[in-house]
């Protein structure tokens, strides 16, 4: 195990009694040191999702998901350098290192100075993509392909097996648009009028009213049951609130994903957008002590590319 740390604890963002963007404290915690098989990680940056806004806003605890007795750690996913190694841990110090936590019910979390995780649920990030951006890669990426997982190769790869993505220009819906591509889907892309010029770019037909009768539905936009509706009778649909898929009807499979880390599928992903294939999105970059202004920004809706923290 090697180690550069001088300090005993580090700064990270959690809630207690979770109420929104205020209710957000940034607290010292013990450093922690990395078991058999883990490392520790020194986090250069930390994408602000959906789902920290709902952890902060006590969403998560309301549906009897999150029980912490103390605090509840915020984030989801993270770039850094490796500035520790467990046991059986192949990872030099200083190792550009990105990755998911999953799970909402924890007492830490990514938007943190430092982190202990299983070596398996990192990657490597190549050295032409730049931090800020692969700590937005790992949830949205991973999301996305195991949406894909769920809903499978296209029944009728030469053509004409309709896959609609509403939230097509979100982040989960982005990464979908070029990934579904890969499976031989033919790809509509549900999202706002403005958005049609990025989503087009994916390569995606482009709709902001869709019509029934999709081979297909994955719910970026979490439209529910009203996404169900747009499935034809005996399709997919593949929606994005885990445990809550809405109930089938007409012969459809009715699913929802639940992200899982994935170290090895997350280093393809990470050099497809090193390389340009993936959407890359950046809104802006904040200090960790701005988080609570990242928030409420992200709140408002509207916002195209990630908000990312530098703890
Ligand atoms: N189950 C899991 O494991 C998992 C993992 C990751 C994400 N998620 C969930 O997946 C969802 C999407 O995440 P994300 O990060 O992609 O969110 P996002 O970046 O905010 O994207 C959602 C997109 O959907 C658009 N949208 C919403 N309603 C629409 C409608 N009726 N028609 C067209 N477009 C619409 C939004 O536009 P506006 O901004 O203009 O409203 C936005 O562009 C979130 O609820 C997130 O919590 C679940």
């Amino acid at each position: 195990m090697s180690t550069d740390l001088n300090t005993a604890t580090f700064r990270t963002a959690v809630v207690r009694e979770p109420s929104g963007p205020d209710s957000i404290e940034i607290i010292d915690v013990p450093v922690v040191e990395p078991g058999p098989g883990e490392v520790r990680v020194r986090v250069a940056a930390t994408a602000v999702n959906p789902v920290d806004l709902g952890v902060a806003g006590g969403f998560f605890h309301s549906m009897g998901l999150i029980d912490q007795p103390e605090h509840t750690g915020l984030g989801w996913e993270f770039a850094g350098t490796v500035a520790a190694t467990g046991p059986g841990v192949d990872l030099l110090f200083g190792a550009r290192v990105a990755g998911l936590v999953a799970g909402f019910d924890r007492d830490f979390g990514t938007y943190a100075e430092q982190l202990v995780v299983p070596a398996a649920d990192i990657a490597l990030v190549p050295d032409r993509l730049d931090l800020t951006v692969a700590s937005t890669v790992p949830l949205n990426g991973l999301t996305a392909a195991q949406i894909l997982d769920l809903i499978g190769d296209a029944p009728a790869p030469s053509g004409g097996s309709r896959l609609l993505v509403t939230g097509a220009a979100g982040a989960v819906g982005g990464y979908l648009a070029v990934l579904a591509q890969d499976r031989g889907w033919q790809l509509t892309g549900l999202a706002r009028a403005e958005d049609e010029e990025f989503v087009r770019g994916l390569g995606a037909d482009f709709a902001t009213q869709a019509e029934p009768r999709w081979d297909a539905v994955a719910d970026a936009a979490v439209l529910q049951e009203k996404g169900l509706a747009l499935v034809a009778d005996g399709g997919i649909f593949v929606g994005v609130r885990p445990g809550a898929a809405p109930p089938a009807e007409r012969g459809i499979t009715s699913q929802a994903v639940e992200v899982h880390p994935d170290g090895a599928r997350l280093g393809e992903l990470l050099t497809r957008t090193a390389s340009g294939e993936l959407p890359a999105r950046v809104h802006a970059v904040l200090p960790l002590d701005q988080v609570a202004d990242a928030h409420r920004a992200v709140a408002k809706g509207g916002v195209r590319g990630r908000y990312v923290l530098t703890p």
